[in-house]
This record gives C-alpha cells, structure tokens and sequence, in this order.
C-alpha cells in the first residue's frame, strides 16, 4: 500500500522523467504526475512510463499535464524544472532565468498544494530553495533542497572504486553547498565504520575530494549538452522514499539553518533527520577548524548568488 497519495514532479526533462520513472517503480505512491510547459512531453513521458507497469510490476498511476493545476492533492513535490548547465558554465550561472521559473511554480504551490513537502533541485538548489521558500511560504520544515546525497553519492562512488569495495559500505557526508566549495567530511567518512584515513594516504583522498566537488562538471563536459540526470533522480528518490515511507532518514540536504553550524536564514547543505513531516530536525556535528572554514566559505558562496537574486526585478 503506498504511504502517499500523489507526488507531482515539476519539469519532464532528463531529471524529471529519470525521477518519475524511479518513484513509480518504487511505488512509493499512488499517482505521479509529470507536469511542463512543453506539451507533449509530459505525457508522453508519463504514458512511456506507465506502460512499463506490467512488465515493472508497480501500481502507480503515472499521468502527464502542462497545468500547474495538477499539483492538487499533491503530498509531495519535487522542483526539477529550469535550465541546466552545459559546459564552461557554473551553477550560479542559471540563476536569472531559474528563479523565474521556481517563482511562479513556487506561487503555484502556494495556492494548489500548500500542505505539500517541497523539493527543490533545480540549480543553483541552495539558493533557488531559499526563494522556493520564500515566494511558497511553507514553513522551512517543508522545503528543503537536493545536493549532499548527490554530492555524497559521487564521492562514496570514488572512494568504493579506489578501495575495490561495494559502494553501499562506504558512508560519508558532503555539506555546504552544490558547488565548487562543497565540503566532504572525511572525518565522517568510512568504509563499514573503518575510517578513511586509514585506508588510504592523504594525496589520494585529496583526489577524490576535488574529484567530488568537479563531479557535476565531469558529467556536463562529458555529454556536452546537458548535466546529469541518473545520479541525480537516483538520490532525489532516495529523499522521497525517506517521506513517503516516514524513515526518519538521516541524510545530508540543502535545509534551511536558524543558528545551527553559526549560520542563520540560509539554505545550505547540512546533515538533517527527513521523514513525513519534511525536516524533523537539523543534525549538529562537530566540524574541525578546516572543516568550519571551508563550510563559511560555502555558506558565502550562497549568500552572494541570494544577493543576486535579491537585486532582479521582480
Ligand atoms: C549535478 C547537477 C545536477 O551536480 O547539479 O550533476
């Protein structure tokens, strides 16, 4: 029996259909609807989808529509629509043309699915969830962002191949923000609870992390018309399954921080406990004085890009 009743996915491109394929596979609720501008494309996407149930053996209705009208009912919502990157580009380059898109489906919510768990992908994510937020006003609880999974994800990947180990024992947080001063906690890095700095030297865990926060760019220079999309629904997933199934999850997110980590009224990557109710709590560690460093640089990157964003026209 599925927990939820209908997660609508904002945006049918490579991230939405990926992620609307996913969470209907997992059956993780009883409809899921793909909504875009482009008509045709959502569902067309949604009927491929559905025809895939016989064979994929899932439940889920999966529908398509370019009305935003179709978030009612929605218990969750994932923000995947804007423009994505394509190579020489940053993240932060996306903002203009990205807030504009994240504003009226933000309002959206606001008026069709007030009640529902928002989350936000589309990029820069630290920022464009601040103004999800903003603009939605749900409570902070109930809109968070995807970046340290994904992040998280690529760097447990590395790791598991320079260790010739099965990726799902290695664990490890990567906070601060989706972008090039991202910090993976090596200190909270380990492989089946074998800290990583025994296993190996210090040069080649420097690789990985820098390998880690170029990890986004790699795909982009790879496919050269477009960001990544697998990786990216694959840990989006895993943050809906943590709702819609009440896991009490304690996973790495874009939340929003009220004095937690020194920080406050931003949206930076943090670990945090996700379950039905969004973000249960925000989790305090300990950061080591490099570690405290590099997560304020972060947490500046972000605060410049919302200071952009706050100059726009409205
Ligand atoms: C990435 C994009 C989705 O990191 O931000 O691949």
């Amino acid at each position: 029996m599925s927990a939820l009743s209908k997660i609508a996915v904002l945006g049918a491109g490579n991230i939405g259909g990926s992620l609307a394929q996913r969470l209907a596979e997992a059956d993780l609720a009883r409809e899921v609807v793909l909504i875009d501008i482009v008509d045709g494309l959502p569902q067309g996407k949604a009927l491929d989808i559905q025809e895939s149930a016989p064979i994929l053996e899932f439940s889920t209705r999966v529908t398509g529509s370019t009305s935003l009208d179709a978030l009612a009912g929605a218990d969750v919502v994932v923000e995947t629509a804007g423009l994505a990157r394509k190579p020489g580009m940053s993240r932060s380059d996306l903002l203009e043309k990205n807030a504009a898109i994240v504003k009226a489906h933000a309002q959206a919510v606001r008026t069709t699915a007030p009640n529902a768990i928002c989350v936000v992908v589309t990029n820069p994510v630290d920022v464009m969830t601040y103004y999800f937020r903003k603009v939605s006003g749900l409570p902070t609880t109930h809109v968070f962002g995807e970046s340290g999974t994904l992040d998280t994800a690529r760097f447990r990947t590395f790791v598991a191949e320079a260790l010739h180990v099965a990726p799902r024992d290695v664990t490890g947080f990567v906070l601060g923000t989706h972008g090039d001063t991202m910090v993976p906690l090596l200190s909270l890095t380990s492989v089946a609870g074998v800290p990583l700095s025994r296993l190996l030297p210090a040069d080649r865990l420097a690789q990985l992390v820098e390998r880690t926060k170029q990890g986004g760019g790699e795909i982009v220079n790879l496919l050269k018309t477009g960001s990544a999309f697998y990786a990216p629904s694959a840990s989006q997933a895993e943050l809906v399954r943590a709702i819609a199934q009440d896991e009490h999850r304690l996973l790495p997110a874009s939340a929003y921080v009220d004095g937690e980590f020194g920080e406050r009224d931003v949206y930076i990557g943090v670990p945090v406990v996700l379950g039905r109710q969004g973000v249960e709590r925000v989790v305090p560690v300990d950061l080591s004085a490099a570690e405290q460093t590099a997560f304020r640089a972060s947490v500046a990157a972000v605060r410049s890009d919302l200071a952009i964003l706050a100059r726009l026209p409205d």
